[in-house]
């Protein structure tokens, strides 16, 4: 699953002891497997061969440079979200052909600077939406391309921040706006309607939500047939859930097993949207513990990782699996009581874990939070003033510095003092 595993009790990475990683770039510190992120890439390829998609990696999960050209120079495209992810994708030079851009809230200047650069397509979000496409495509003397995103109105059973496809959530237009916007596509100038667009949600360990959702565009598209309207992509999005504690998502082959028969019939070409299937499992957090607190209540262990560095636990009361980078093998340590691990942050909602059977751990020892790489280091901030953390890649026995640790001088670089 991974390539984050114990030698003689010590957590390496690949072929790299990541306590030499901790204490070479310090901590907190995200450390990724290079390796991983390209076996989960080509696991979904290869299930997926029959049907030759392009698979654009969700840049929002990790938008490193090197995780990206890693992926690109792979063969991948890239699914992206604002003006900053067009610009990492040329940065890394990703081919337009293989880019589209999904967001309810696009700008004038995302959309014109997208139409420039020819982006493959747009993922359209709304009538409204449409409309300005329309109006800077005119403008520029170009031709913009849309697929029309779909709410299919499924729930996908995750957690409710992370659904998106059910008429409660923002995103994507009903069957009966997509109707609307096709019957009257000739009023869209400039614009070539290339297919449709569907992502129902995040961390989904079932397929049956996929394909409920799948059925009911396949009928759309049926219809949108008799219709005379023609069809050239389905991007079906991404969501597949991994594991992060006792989850038993469906794999790559039992996800295209079930799924590619009915992609198959529509005879489109397809696109995938992966993010957290690729980099989840492939990155960690490393953190030192700072201080042990026993109170009444419960034994809190306050490690310098903080909910600006990692907000899934304290967003979506997420649960990551939190190992020491060396195990202990003396049996008074092994013996588990309930913690908190907890940051700095002057939150109470600042926590990594809560309640958690944990072995007892010394001040200054290196933990591993783990299944990190995806929405970890993507999500982190400046909050309480601190400086967002390193990220080092690792590739077999090589390790790369990625992004350099934040200095305070990185913190005020834009602010100016008045008054
Ligand atoms: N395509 C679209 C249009 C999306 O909105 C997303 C994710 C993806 C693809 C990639 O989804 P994935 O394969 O990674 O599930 N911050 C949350 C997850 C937010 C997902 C947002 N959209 C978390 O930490 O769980």
């Amino acid at each position: 699953m991974h390539d984050f595993k114990y030698r003689d009790n010590e957590l390496y990475c690949e072929g790299v002891r990541i306590e030499d990683l901790a204490r070479k770039f310090s901590t907190p510190l995200y450390v990724y497997s290079s390796h991983t992120i390209l076996d989960h890439f080509l696991k979904l390829k290869k299930a997926f061969a029959t049907l030759k998609p392009l698979i654009c990696f969700s840049v929002k999960s990790n938008s490193n440079l090197s995780v990206l050209r890693l992926l690109v120079k792979n063969g991948a495209g890239l699914d992206i979200v604002s003006g900053g992810e067009l610009y990492r994708a040329k940065k890394v030079h990703a081919a337009p052909s293989r880019i589209v851009y999904a967001s309810v809230g696009k700008s004038r200047q995302e959309i014109e600077e997208s139409v420039k650069t020819g982006i493959l397509f747009f993922n359209v979000e709304s009538l409204q939406e449409l409309s300005l496409i329309s109006d800077v495509a005119t403008a520029l003397k170009k031709q913009a391309r849309v697929c029309i995103r779909i709410n299919p109105n499924i729930d996908p059973h995750t957690h409710r921040y992370i659904t998106t496809g059910t008429v409660e959530s923002k995103f994507g237009v009903d069957f009966d706006t997509a109707r609307i916007i096709f019957l009257n596509r000739e009023n869209f100038k400039n614009v070539q309607f290339l297919g449709l667009h569907v992502h129902i949600g995040s961390q989904i360990t079932q397929v049956d939500p996929f394909l409920a959702a799948l059925r009911r565009i396949c009928r759309f598209i049926d219809e949108l047939k008799r219709m005379g309207v023609c069809l050239e992509y389905l991007n079906i999005g991404g969501g597949l859930g991994i594991i992060y504690k006792e989850e038993k998502p469906q794999t790559a082959e039992e996800f295209a097993h079930r799924v590619v028969p009915v992609l198959k019939k529509t005879g489109l070409k397809i696109i995938l949207e992966p993010g957290r299937f690729i980099v989840g499992n492939s990155g960690i957090l490393v953190t030192q513990v700072r201080y042990i607190k026993e109170t009444q209540a419960k034994r809190f262990i306050v490690v310098d990782a903080g909910m600006n560095d990692l907000v899934r636990p304290s967003l979506y009361g997420a649960y990551h699996e939190i190992q020491p980078l060396l195990k202990s093998v003396t049996c008074d340590k092994n013996i588990l009581k309930k913690s908190d691990v907890v940051g700095p942050i002057c939150e109470s909602g600042d926590f990594l874990a809560k309640d958690r059977l944990i072995p007892w751990v010394d001040v200054g020892e290196y933990l591993a939070v783990m299944s990190a790489g995806a929405y970890g280091f993507s999500m982190s901030s400046n909050y309480n003033s601190r400086c967002r953390s390193a990220e080092v890649m690792v590739k077999g026995s090589k390790f790369y510095l990625i992004r350099e640790r934040e200095s305070f001088e990185d913190l005020v670089n834009k602010e100016k003092v008045t008054g």
